[in-house]
């Protein structure tokens, strides 16, 4: 059908004759010459009507924007003053001979031949016509190539690419599970795989060694700009492995990625401790391109008058902390302070105390503050010292149950330095590691702060005396605050698995639900360990997109539907009889 992409021609092909197929981008017609740039997904090229090829003219005229023609001509210089330099194609044109309308097109719901503002819901509601853009169709292809690379790196370091069950049980990752209902099997469900984790482990039980899949992974929580329901997976497992060799497997992956795609040399990942990074940044994710860190001041006012302080300081499970934020008295006015405020109660905070150091040298006399009343000069000193504050500067201190502190105080250092712009440009990755075993979860219950096939640092005799202290080897891999991957060693020993499950309180549920892979644990499993990176975050970061949603062909919206199929959607009464399913009444 045609001899050539339209964005493909170039002087090179001048005088040859070629038929060319793709979409009418725009069309301009000057009376005796009709002008159009036709689109296909190489590039645009114009092409020229006149109106001696009389019946060709007529057709051309009655062209409009999407029609998906094809042309045959030849290829010829534009006229001079009418070169592109822009366009590939910019100095060339074709003059047509030959037109045959291969399909029409109503008017689309927005333009493409032009910049302007487009609602996301509109974008996503007519998808195919958005993907007709050529920078969210290049966002495709870049993830094409990625993926491409990552399997070409994995295989040739040893790793086979095989696939798990999508129709399986409940993998305990955190989230919520989709669940599909079995016909075969009345009140049965199959679960999504959160992740493919237990077969993933099973597959080192069966001596693969060294496994890897892109891998579909179904999450029931809630959305963000870096979470879909259903998102795509690097998953890795090895056996015989330790912590080193898999953050070096990755890393180097990591490095090759970043080095083809954006000749940007990630150089050696700085490793970073979970306890360091939540004292530093209150995040297990720091975003490294920002400069500003928190200190801890606990030990300064845990006699303090000035209960908002103290109590906190007084408490093990909290922390009184201070976000430094240098020589922005000029920057940040008192309304903007108290948008700060109003912002941080969004994530849970009480208050956000401030202190103006508008001049260091004067002590009390040279700050501004609504907390200077509570505290002392001593202890006005000593935290200036403490945070080495300078004339200029804005304290923030958060005084809170640690968990809640680390949540605000984090957001906080965001915005800041969004607001300042103090972001760096660049990448900075880092390693999380020496992870606890546990974290506290919202009800002060204890969750894992990986997944309970975690292994701890620690023999099973410690471990069983003191729980909640252990540490896990495990380990996440972040660039610029985005969570890119995390894995861990297993747990390989029987015994061990079970004081997990019990320490969680799932002992009987586990036998269950895992009673396999606890089987599997008896039957000579070695050593193990893995990792899993978000393929759509990673993507995100390489392509520079603002949102998982622009690297993914057809994303859910933020309330986990598609607007243009809409799933999820009601089914018939006769499919639910035949899945044994009644809906309760408010929900039909
Ligand atoms: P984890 O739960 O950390 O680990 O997931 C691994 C990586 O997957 C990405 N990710 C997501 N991306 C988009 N939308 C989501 N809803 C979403 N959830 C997670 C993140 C994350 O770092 N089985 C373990 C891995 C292991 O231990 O080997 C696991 O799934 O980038
Ligand atoms: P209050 O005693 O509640 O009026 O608070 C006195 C000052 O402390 C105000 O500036 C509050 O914004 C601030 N504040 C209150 N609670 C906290 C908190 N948990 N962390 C940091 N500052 C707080």
């Amino acid at each position: 059908m045609r001899t050539h992409y339209c964005g493909d021609l170039r002087t090179s092909h001048l005088g040859e004759s070629v038929e060319v197929c793709g979409w009418v981008h725009t069309h301009r017609n000057h009376g005796a010459v009709i002008f159009l740039d036709i689109r296909d997904h190489k590039g645009l090229l114009q092409v020229v009507f006149e109106s001696e090829n009389a019946s060709v003219f007529a057709r051309a005229e009655k062209l409009r924007n999407e029609f998906v023609i094809r042309v045959v001509g030849k290829v010829q210089h534009r006229r001079d003053g009418e070169t592109n330099p822009k366009l590939g194609t910019g100095a060339i044109e074709v003059l047509a001979s030959e037109l045959e309308v291969l399909n029409t097109s109503e008017v689309p719901p927005f333009a493409l031949h032009e910049h302007i503002g487009i609602g996301e819901d509109v974008r996503l509601r007519y998808r195919y016509i958005d993907l007709r853009r050529a920078e969210v169709q290049q966002r495709l292809r870049d993830r094409a190539s990625i993926v491409s690379q990552i399997r070409k790196f994995m295989e040739a370091q040893g790793f086979v690419d095989i696939e798990t069950p999508t129709l399986a049980r409940s993998t305990p990752e955190g989230a919520r599970d989709y669940l599909v209902p079995s016909r075969v099997h009345p009140g049965n469900f199959y679960a999504l795989p959160q992740s493919p984790q237990i077969f993933k482990q099973l597959l080192m039980v069966s001596g693969l060694d060294r496994y890897y899949q892109i891998a579909r992974c179904y999450r029931d929580e809630d959305m963000r700009s870096d979470r879909q329901p259903e998102f795509t997976q690097l998953d890795v497992e090895a056996s015989f492995v330790d912590e080193a060799e898999i953050m070096n497997l990755v890393e180097t992956m990591l490095v090759g990625l970043f080095r083809v795609q954006l000749e940007v040399d990630l150089g050696e990942f700085p490793v970073i401790k979970y306890a360091e990074a939540m004292y530093r940044y209150g995040s297990d994710k720091p975003d490294l391109r920002n400069p500003l860190q928190l200190v801890d001041i606990d030990d300064l006012v845990v006699d303090s008058d000035f209960k908002v302080f103290s109590a906190p300081a007084n408490d093990s499970n909290s922390r009184v902390a201070v976000l430094k934020v240098p020589a922005s008295v000029d920057q940040l006015s008192r309304k903007q302070l108290d948008e700060l405020v109003e912002f941080v109660k969004k994530f849970g905070a009480q208050g956000l105390a401030y202190i103006r150091v508008k001049d260091r040298s004067t002590g009390r006399d040279g700050l501004q503050s609504p907390i200077l009343k509570f505290l002392t000069d001593r202890e006005l000193s000593e935290i200036l010292t403490r945070c080495e504050a300078a004339s200029g500067d804005i304290l923030f201190f958060g005084a809170d149950k640690s968990q809640t502190a680390n949540v605000f105080l984090s957001e906080l250092r965001d915005r800041v330095a969004k607001n300042l712009e103090l972001i760096e440009q660049g990448f900075y990755p880092c390693w999380i590691v020496d992870w606890p075993m546990f974290e506290l979860d919202q009800d002060q219950g204890h969750s894992p702060a990986h997944h309970p096939f975690t292994r701890p640092t620690c023999s099973l005799a410690e471990f069983n005396s003191n729980p909640y202290d252990a540490k896990a080897h495990a380990y996440d891999v972040v660039i610029n605050g985005y969570e890119i991957g995390g894995g861990s060693l297993r747990i390989h020993d029987l015994e061990m698995q079970q004081a997990v499950f019990s320490v969680l309180g799932i002992s009987q549920e586990a036998q269950v639900k895992f009673g396999f892979l606890l089987d599997a644990l008896k039957l000579g499993c070695p050593p193990h360990g893995g990792i899993a990176l978000g393929i759509d975050r990673l993507v995100m970061i390489l392509t520079g997109a603002q949102s998982i949603r622009d690297v993914i062909a057809f994303p859910k919206t933020q309330t986990a539907s598609c607007s243009m199929t809409h799933a999820p959607s009601e089914i018939d009464h006769a499919q639910l009889r035949e899945l044994n399913l009644t809906l309760r009444k408010e929900s039909r």
